[in-house]
């Protein structure tokens, strides 16, 4: 019998998975650098948690949910985001009583039941920062720069950044009815027609032509904002301008999650089909009343990390798809007593702080000089039965095929000395 990973899901194996692990860390770096701390929370929470953090009438919980009852008879959810999570895990630990804005960063996998296709998966990975706890301009504009600049620091230059603002507690309701009336007027289906009740707001994120063509002139959130909001995207938008990022405004950017207050964001790559937004966030300032906690005005995003792989392959990022140096020194013994010298020779290197791998299994010296070349390595150690009475070992330089005797003794010192 043979298994194949689940429907969505799939494995991340040598030499791609070098390339996500560096993704993972580039995207993060920017946050690290502004101070974000790294936060970890569990990957299955209380199935409540989500329902009403992410919100019921969301597809994301009505759904995509991989929501199980455990052992002891709770409801368990697979974390579909993870913000609900952090700001769990901050108001569970008390963070916002210390300095405000709590900054934190996570990276993670995330689990939702999609329809699988390029680009949307079942399990899928996102690098995430959220900044809790104040409600200023810069800090939204803060968090939109430093995803920027982790799509820059992978050499991305095909994201465009989207903006909008979704208004607060005290306009939106006034924006909601207008746009609900509007909706209630035109030619939908059931199913649309139940969610402009529930959620009307995501009708206008409905991709079909029929349904998009008659959405031309539906009420924009702009036009309903209150002063306070509108003058605190201005600011946000005039931060943006003044540090250089280039965004163009979406007012019918809504995003797929509940939680979103004011300013929302979406980056996307034209290079990734239906399927184009590498990442996203935005400001969720009642989120955390929504879960028990108090007052928390808070604002974050989360970047989809095998999506920004995708991204980097449209650019032809990825071209070099040859393993490069696995390790910088390679070991050949030739015969059994060899093989035992060789062992401990390379444990030698690799607590001097190279990194050494050696042919393994009885391989002849083509077999082994085969896998001294997959390896990537700069030098091969050959050792025979002659060079081990000699307490030598010959050091092959792999690049030029220049081969010298050195005493054992010393041939960590002379590696570390060429690689110093
Ligand atoms: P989201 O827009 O649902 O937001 O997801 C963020 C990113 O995760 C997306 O832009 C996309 O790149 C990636 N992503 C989402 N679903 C999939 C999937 N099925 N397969 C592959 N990639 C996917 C959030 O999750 C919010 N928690 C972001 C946030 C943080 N807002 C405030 N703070």
């Amino acid at each position: 019998m043979s298994f194949q990973a689940p429907k969505g899901t799939f494995d991340w194996i040598p030499p791609r998975s070098e390339r996500v692990l560096a993704i993972r860390e580039a995207l993060a770096a920017p946050a690290r650098r502004a101070g974000y701390g790294y936060v970890e929370t569990p990957v299955f929470e209380d199935t409540a948690l989500f329902a009403r953090g992410v919100g019921e009438s969301t597809d994301i919980v009505s759904k995509e949910m991989y929501t199980f009852t455990d052992k002891g008879g709770r409801s368990i959810t697979l974390r579909p985001e993870g913000t609900a999570s952090v700001v769990r895990a901050v108001l569970q630990h008390g963070l916002h009583n210390g300095q405000l804005p709590v900054k934190l960063w996570y990276s993670g996998s995330q689990f939702r039941y999609e329809r699988a296709q390029k680009g949307r998966y079942r399990h899928f990975w996102q690098v995430g920062a959220e900044a809790l706890g104040a409600e200023d301009p810069a800090l939204d504009a803060e968090l939109i720069l430093l995803a920027a600049d982790g799509y820059a620091g992978l050499g991305l230059t095909g994201v465009r950044l989207l903006v909008n603002t979704l208004g607060c507690k005290e306009c939106r309701p006034g924006y909601r009815a207008a746009l609900q009336e509007f909706l209630r007027a035109l030619d939908l289906d059931e199913a649309t027609r139940a969610r402009i009740e529930i959620n009307p707001l995501r009708v206008l994120d409905d991709k079909r032509p029929e349904v998009q063509a008659q959405l031309a002139g539906a009420p924009m959130v702009v036009d309903h904002l209150c002063g306070a909001c509108k003058a605190y995207h201005e600011e946000v938008r005039s931060l943006l301008t003044a540090s250089g990022v280039a965004f163009t405004d979406d007012p019918r950017l809504v995003r797929g999650l509940d939680y979103y207050t004011r300013t929302t964001f979406e980056f996307v790559h034209d290079g990734l089909g239906s399927q184009s937004a590498v990442g996203g966030g935005g400001r969720y300032d009642g989120l955390s009343e929504m879960i028990g906690g108090p007052s928390l005005p808070s604002v974050g995003w989360a970047l989809g990390v095998d999506r920004t792989l995708l991204a980097m392959e449209a650019e032809g990022l990825l071209a070099d798809e040859s393993a490069g140096e696995r390790v910088q020194v390679y070991g050949v013994p030739l015969g059994e007593e060899a093989r035992r010298r060789m062992f401990l020779l390379v444990t030698e290197l690799r607590r001097a702080g190279l990194t050494a791998d050696m042919s393994f299994g009885a391989k002849g010296l083509k077999g082994a000089m085969k896998g001294a070349g997959r390896s990537g390595a700069r030098y091969a150690l050959v050792l025979g039965e002659r060079d081990l009475a000699a307490q030598a070992v010959q050091l092959k330089d792999l690049t030029t095929a220049e081969q010298t005797e050195v005493p054992l003794a010393e041939v960590a010192d002379i590696l570390k000395g060429k690689f110093s």
